[in-house]
């Protein structure tokens, strides 16, 4: 795998391939899990190149502890891209990608009103402002994401089609441990007494889901799930929002929707972790 510290030896390295190669793009912030080797995996089936980015990008943090604390695994990383083919690391240094602060910013309209773009103050403009300038430095043909960050995934599918890249965005599964916990970067950060505790969460999204399917009002799941949160002491419950599948916006009539999401944020002593689960209420 080649390695990459800098904007201009990637650019240089890549511009003779982009007329004949397809580039698959798996953008990160590193501390890899298998969520990430299959978002790498899949690139691989279908692309010619697959370019991975590993790089903390300061500008989406709104937490100054969590920035400092987000887990840096490099020689891990490296080793974990390299089991599964990955082809390219691009892993800038930060004056590097930003030799100014950005004065620009972005604004994702109705999607960053509500969950994380509500609870991180400025989270989706860093996100948005940082892809795409990963896009037009690997000019990629695809680019893929993973569903639990489904709200991401949206502003993403915005940033492609508001900015004109020409780029398929394909977004994968979210990949689970067998207990039924996400996979997340943030999840090592957790003791061992939370991480017998953390797959609850997503216990809790499941139940909420077969509620609805069998029938129960928006306020019943809302209040079930809530319920499941607070009887365990070790979760701080941030938001649960039974959200359009399209829009992200808080769904106010299920008779409206064939699908909905499920999307919540828990804290773990200051450990956040997130999750969603789409419902098919067809079912
Ligand atoms: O999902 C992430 O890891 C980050 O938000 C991303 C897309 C790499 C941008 O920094």
């Amino acid at each position: 795998m080649q390695i990459f510290r800098t904007q201009t030896a990637i650019k240089e390295y890549l511009r003779p391939l982009l007329s004949t190669q397809k580039i698959g793009f798996v953008p990160t912030m590193g501390a890899l899990h298998e969520g990430h080797l299959a978002l790498v995996s899949e690139a691989k089936r279908h692309n010619d190149l697959v370019v991975a980015s590993i790089f903390v990008n300061p500008t989406q943090f709104n937490n100054a502890n969590d920035l400092a604390k987000y887990p840096r695994t490099e020689d891990a990383d490296v080793a974990m891209l390299e089991s599964v083919g990955c082809d390219i690391l691009f892993t800038p240094y930060p004056e590097d990608m930003y030799p100014q602060p950005v004065r620009t910013a972005l604004n994702f309209g109705e999607v960053e009103t509500v969950m994380e773009g509500a609870f991180r103050q400025g989270h989706f403009n860093g996100v948005g402002m940082v892809v795409a300038k990963l896009f037009h430095i690997v000019k990629p043909n695809k680019a893929y994401f993973g569903q639990k960050d489904l709200q991401q995934c949206l502003v993403i599918k915005q940033l492609i089609q508001d900015y004109s890249f020409d780029i398929k965005l394909v977004i994968m599964p979210t990949i689970r441990e067998a207990d039924g916990l996400a996979m997340s970067s943030r999840n090592r950060r957790l003791s061992a007494t939370q991480r017998q505790t953390a797959p609850k969460i997503y216990a809790a999204l499941q139940q909420t889901a077969q509620l609805l399917q069998s029938g129960a009002s928006l306020q019943t799941a809302q209040d079930f799930y809530t319920q499941q949160i607070l009887a365990e002491p070790t979760f701080r419950f941030e938001y649960f929002e039974i959200a359009n599948l399209d829009t992200l916006a808080t769904v106010t009539d299920l008779a409206q929707h064939q699908q909905v999401a499920l999307c919540t944020a828990v804290f773990m002593d200051e450990v956040r972790l997130i999750d969603n689960l789409i419902v098919d209420l067809r079912k």
